[in-house]
């Protein structure tokens, strides 16, 4: 009986009536002869004599409870018909609309950023549209040299020197070229590459790149770095690993894996089932890169890293398609309502 009791005012709590007809399926459910609610005062003479009392003061607050409902729930339907025979109130509230949020991108932008700020990292932008010097022959690219294959660039068809920067490394030669050492500093921007839109590529994204020139810099320094990173972005349990790789500007080279946050390294179809996630690239500053941008190799050493803010957007907020980031559907922007900061 107690049972039947919860099980009725559990119906009544979530009973949804918008309409006349709704309205009267409630009465039949609840209130009239054959309802559920006189069904139990039926049954009541089969419940032990010494807990009839307590049921019957539940049963009676059931009945009344509902009894309540039912005449609110009749008065708002009514008044509800009516308003359109109602003058415009003038003194009614405004009715704001909903106050704009930060774009996932800008949201993890930003924290990218604190990360490095809170271990003296300063921020330095430069041009999108950039000249080949500061895109890739300062960058070790030589003219013709195939490893400018691997960014497919935008160049102005009248002005072969003239290109959307596929990297903001683009950046950190500038600021190698006007600063004596130490360094420390990163680059956030927009980059431009010739590639096929798909879920997993756009031909428009958004780094952050990192360099750290001094005296004495080590690639154990620039681990130390990016595990620091790593836990700040995914939390303290994250595990890193550093793989060798190739980019022309740094030697050595390798690419950085995080532990999958999603299923802890288990193997899940995000990691597709290796426990590891690609984040970004680093190495060493190759002495030809720092020589070319006016500064001595032999004093000074450094490291590099370069990251897609729209893949740590994807990892962090498990975001399946890439695209979704560009095409500004408020549905999907929604969801980011709360995160302002
Ligand atoms: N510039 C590289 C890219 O855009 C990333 C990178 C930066 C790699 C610094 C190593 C060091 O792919």
């Amino acid at each position: 009986m107690k049972n039947k009791i919860e099980e009725i005012k559990q119906q009544l709590a979530d009973i949804k009536v918008e309409s006349k007809e709704q309205l009267e399926d409630f009465r039949l459910k609840f209130l009239s002869k054959n309802g559920s609610i006189q069904s139990l005062f039926a049954d009541f003479k089969n419940v032990p004599k010494e807990e009839k009392p307590k049921m019957g003061q539940l049963m009676n607050i059931l009945k009344k409870d509902a009894q309540a409902i039912f005449d609110q729930l009749k008065s708002e339907i009514k008044s509800d018909n009516s308003t359109e025979e109602k003058k415009i109130d003038l003194t009614m509230p405004v009715n704001f609309e909903k106050p704009g949020a930060r774009h996932p991108i800008s949201l993890v932008r930003k924290e990218i950023i604190d990360i490095f700020a809170r271990i003296g990292f300063t921020i330095s932008e430069g041009p999108e549209v950039e000249d080949d010097f500061h895109v890739f022959s300062a960058l070790n690219f030589p003219p013709e040299h195939p490893a400018r294959d691997m960014q497919d660039t935008f160049f102005i068809e009248k002005d072969p020197d003239v290109v959307l920067r596929t990297h903001t490394s683009s950046v950190q030669v500038r600021v190698m070229e006007n600063t004596t050492p130490p360094i420390r500093t990163i680059s956030p921007g927009r980059v431009f590459r010739n590639e096929a839109i798909s879920a997993r590529a756009h031909c428009i994204f958004h780094q952050v790149e990192g360099l750290y020139v001094d005296k004495n810099v080590s690639f154990a320094d620039l681990k130390q770095t990016l595990m620091y990173f790593a836990k700040e972005m995914f939390g303290e349990e994250t595990k890193i690993r550093l793989r060798p790789s190739y980019f022309p500007f740094t030697e050595p080279s390798a690419e950085m894996d995080v532990s999958c946050n999603i299923c802890g390294g288990k193997g899940c179809n995000v990691c597709k089932y290796t426990g590891w996630l690609e984040i970004l690239g680093c190495g060493m500053v190759d002495p030809n890169v720092l020589n070319q941008c006016g500064i001595d190799s032999e004093e000074y050493t450094g490291f590099a890293f370069g990251m897609g803010v729209e893949r740590i957007a994807m990892l962090k907020y498990q975001v399946k398609d890439l695209r979704l980031f560009f095409e500004n559907d408020l549905r999907f922007l929604d969801q980011f309502q709360g995160a302002i900061w």
